[in-house]
């Protein structure tokens, strides 16, 4: 596997595989790989005959008040795991070559709608730079396909929106969400966690599930499901943001003939903010 840095040596490499005729995916990451990472590297795999992962901690998508600084950067040990899995090429560019006019007068791509709502209230701008880099990125790489967690599940659809608006030619691929035994979703902010917070952390998978268990008996009643979620949530210590009962297809408010669902949650525990979410089928 080859570590990439500049977009001149990254286009190098992509016009060899062109020439071999091999396509390509594209898994976009901030780095600090665990295993949820690695089962995107793996179904990219799958998917196409190259596979590159990108590492750039973005500074867009972080407000002022927000982790950009602590986040934690583990470059060669990600790159030594990513070589175990058979990735070809670890792009891992810096913000100039990310942002070539800098921060500021950088092109945005921003989507609406849809991240107005959920994590887009509580993290104004987020999805602006989230998707102002994954088109950075797109462009940069130029693959047939890319892979994405459910566990961003608004970032998925997003970023599925940008593409068919914009026409971009990559197709988006969503893959399942890993967590740890006891139910926890695999995330880098979980390691912000204290030992207590990490003892609690499951609760938040385990009221989604029971959200979700109560839906599939029958329960409509979206807005009393959500409150006793959250009450629960902040019994067992957390700090809720929201919970959520949305049409899984656009966020939407669920109608009486929506049949695809999704109850996502987001809050915080301790220095964590944690977000989860369980797809239903009614
Ligand atoms: P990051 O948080 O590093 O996540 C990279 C990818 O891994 C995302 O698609 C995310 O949904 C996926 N992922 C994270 N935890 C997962 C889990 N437990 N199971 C399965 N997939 C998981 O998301 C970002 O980075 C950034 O916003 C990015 C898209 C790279 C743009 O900067």
């Amino acid at each position: 596997m080859q570590v990439v840095e500049t977009s001149a040596d990254l286009r190098a490499q992509l016009r060899e595989w062109r020439e071999e005729g091999d396509d390509i995916a594209v898994v976009p990451t901030m780095g600090n790989l665990h295993a949820g990472h690695v089962s995107l590297v793996e179904l990219a795999r799958q998917l196409a005959d190259r596979v590159v992962v990108t590492l750039f901690v973005n500074p867009t998508q972080f407000s002022p008040d927000e982790d950009f600084a602590e986040y934690p950067r583990t470059r060669d040990r990600d790159s030594m795991r990513l070589r175990k899995i058979g990735a070809d090429v670890l792009f891992a560019p810096d913000v100039e070559t990310m942002y070539p006019f800098g921060i500021d007068n950088a092109t945005t791509v921003s989507v609406p709608g849809l991240t107005k709502d959920l994590c887009g209230t509580s993290r104004p701008g987020h999805f602006d730079g989230v998707t102002s880099v994954v088109a950075r990125l797109f462009a940069l790489v130029q693959a047939d396909v890319a892979v994405f967690g459910q566990k961003d599940y608004q970032q998925q659809l997003v970023i599925r929106r940008m593409v068919a608006d914009l026409n971009l030619p990559i197709e988006i691929v969503t893959a399942p969400t890993v967590r740890e035994e006891d139910g926890l979703a695999m995330s880098s902010r979980n390691a912000y966690l204290s030992d207590e917070e990490r003892a609690i952390a499951p609760l938040l998978f385990s009221t989604l599930s029971n959200v979700k268990d109560k839906l599939q008996s029958g329960n409509r009643d979206y807005a009393a499901l959500e409150e006793q979620a959250s009450l629960a949530l902040a019994a067992g210590g957390f700090v809720p943001e929201y919970v959520a009962i949305r049409r899984a297809a656009d966020l939407g408010t669920p109608q009486d003939d929506s049949n695809k669902l999704v109850v996502l949650a987001a809050a915080r525990l301790g220095q964590a903010r944690l977000i989860d979410n369980v797809e239903l089928t009614l």
